[in-house]
């Protein structure tokens, strides 16, 4: 199977941002979508901007936290659509904030949504895969886990995570499965500086009106290691606004 047309694919963290925006370049292209996120409200927007133009999506209520969430959305795809092809998993949270600040909450949540959040999801769709003899993992990581930089250091520390759990998968994975790790730089979203300490959200924000990409740039990474022919494994790509140390 190669392309994009028909394809059963999830993603996590699809109510805002990157993952919304995967989600309209995948559904633009004929993918069969199960969408993920906790926002019941912009979760249902999404899926209704896709079925809009003639799409086919789903909306998911997951916390990607809890393990019962992703195997509810791999059920999911299994019985709406009898399969899954494809696991994006790109639920995150850039509560970013100096050590001093003890934001230990926030340091939590990253660690939650970005290693646990991932490895439940690898829980939830490795044994379709493996029973499919096909399918793929996208995960979504970052640019802080090549350059860190003060105050984001849990941040970088957690998607330096998601980077080496993406390698040991992709060295496991066997010739049948397909393993992609798709990092952002600063991309022009919502998430940027949201729940991060006030002066690292005021510097985010800022560098953000000032150099983010679009996350049109991501949805169409994402697309190009989706439409490889099987056999064929995007195993990296960074993508960043070229004024981005
Ligand atoms: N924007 C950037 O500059 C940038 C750069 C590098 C990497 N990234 C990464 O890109 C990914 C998407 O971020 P974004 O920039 O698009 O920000 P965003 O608009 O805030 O999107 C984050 C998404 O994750 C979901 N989410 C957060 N925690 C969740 C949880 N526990 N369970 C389920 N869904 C959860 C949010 O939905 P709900 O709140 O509705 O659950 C939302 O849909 C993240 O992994 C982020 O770290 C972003």
């Amino acid at each position: 199977m190669s392309g994009i047309q028909g394809k059963v694919i999830a993603i996590t963290g699809a109510s805002s941002g990157i993952g919304a925006e995967t989600a309209a370049h995948l559904g633009e292209r004929g993918a069969r979508l199960v969408l993920a996120a906790r926002r019941e409200d912009r979760l249902k927007a999404v899926v209704d901007g896709i079925t809009a133009k003639n799409g086919t999506a789903i909306g998911v209520l997951v916390d990607v936290t809890r393990r019962e969430d992703l195997q509810r959305l791999t059920d999911t795809a299994l019985d709406h659509y009898g399969r899954l092809d494809v696991l994006v998993s790109n639920a995150g949270t850039m509560a970013v904030s100096p050590f001093d600040d003890l934001r230990q909450d926030d340091w939590d949540a990253m660690v939650s949504t970005h290693i646990t959040g991932l490895l439940n999801g690898i829980g939830a769709a490795l044994p379709i895969f493996r029973r499919q003899r096909s399918g793929q993992f996208v995960n979504v990581g970052s640019t802080a886990a090549y350059v860190v930089k003060t105050p984001q250091a849990v941040y970088a520390a957690t998607k330096t995570a998601v980077k080496v759990l993406t390698e040991g998968l992709r060295q496991e994975s066997g010739p049948d499965l397909r393993v992609t790790l798709v990092s952002p730089g600063f991309t022009n979203t919502e998430g940027v500086g949201k729940g991060a300490s006030p002066e690292a959200a005021a510097a985010l924000t800022q560098q953000r009106d000032e150099i983010a990409m679009p996350p049109s740039a991501i949805a169409s990474a994402i697309g190009y290691a989706i439409e490889q022919p099987d056999g064929v494994d995007v195993s990296e790509i960074v993508v960043r606004p070229t004024v981005q140390t």
